[in-house]
C-alpha cells in the first residue's frame, strides 16, 4: 500500500457531520489540539481557547444548550431538538472553540485574533482527517446564545464563543466532495 502524500490530505479532506465511536486516542487528541498552536499567529497571542466535552458530558450540553436557546425566546422546532440530539448521542468528542479577545492589546486588530483562531481550527480538521478520523464545525448548539458560551467558560466580555468541531469516525464512509477550480479565485496582478 502507498502511503498518501501530505498535500493529498489537505486536497481530499471533507466535513463529516455524523460521527461516531471510536474517537481519537488521547495520544491522537493531543496531537490533533497542538497542530492548531502552529497556527499562524500575528503577535503570538495564541487568541485560541478550546474546551473538550466528552462522554456524558455531551448529553449535558445538548441539555444546557437547548435550555438556553429556548430562554433566549429563539425558535427550535421539536424536530430540530430531536435531530441535535440524535446527532449528539453518537459523537465522542465535541471541542469547543473560542476566541480570547484581549481588549488590552490594541495593536492587533481583533479580526486577526478570530482568523488565528479559525486557522488553528483549520488545523485541527486536517490533522483529524490525517489521523482517519472525520471532523465538523458546527456554529450551531447555541453558539450566539451568549449564555451557552458563559457555561463553557467563555464570558461573552473577554471571549468570543465560535462553535463546536465534532471528531470522530464517520458513520457513512465520505465520499470525494466536488471542489471549485481554484482558477476561478485567482488573478494575477501584473502591476502595469
Ligand atoms: C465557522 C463555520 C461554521 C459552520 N457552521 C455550520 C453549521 O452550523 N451547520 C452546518 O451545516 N455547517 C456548518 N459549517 C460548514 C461545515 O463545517 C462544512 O464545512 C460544510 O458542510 C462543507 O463541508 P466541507 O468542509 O467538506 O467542504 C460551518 C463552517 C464554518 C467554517
Amino acid at each position: 500500500m502507498s502511503a498518501v502524500a501530505p498535500i493529498d490530505y489537505l486536497l481530499s479532506r471533507r466535513s463529516a457531520k455524523f460521527v461516531q465511536a471510536p474517537g481519537p486516542s488521547e495520544d491522537e487528541l493531543g496531537r490533533i489540539l497542538q497542530s492548531a498552536m502552529s497556527a499562524p499567529d500575528h503577535g503570538q497571542l495564541r487568541p485560541w481557547r478550546f474546551a473538550l466535552i466528552r462522554g456524558d458530558a455531551i448529553g449535558r450540553l445538548a441539555d444546557m444548550a437547548i435550555s438556553a436557546i429556548k430562554s433566549a425566546g429563539l425558535p427550535l422546532a421539536p424536530e430540530k431538538e430531536a435531530n441535535n440530539r440524535r446527532w449528539l448521542a453518537q459523537v465522542p468528542l465535541l471541542i469547543a472553540v473560542a476566541c480570547r479577545l484581549d481588549h488590552a492589546n490594541t495593536k492587533i486588530p481583533e479580526h486577526e485574533r478570530l482568523l488565528a483562531t479559525g486557522a488553528a481550527v483549520t488545523n485541527i480538521l486536517n490533522a483529524a482527517h490525517m489521523l482517519g478520523y472525520a471532523a465538523f464545525w458546527s456554529t450551531g448548539l447555541g453558539t450566539y446564545v451568549d449564555e451557552v458560551g458563559e457555561a463553557l467558560g467563555f464570558d461573552s466580555l473577554d471571549y468570543r464563543f465560535m462553535g463546536y468541531v465534532a471528531i470522530g469516525t464517520p458513520i457513512n464512509a465520505p465520499g470525494t466532495q466536488p471542489r471549485p477550480d481554484y482558477r476561478q479565485f485567482v488573478t494575477e496582478w501584473q502591476g502595469t
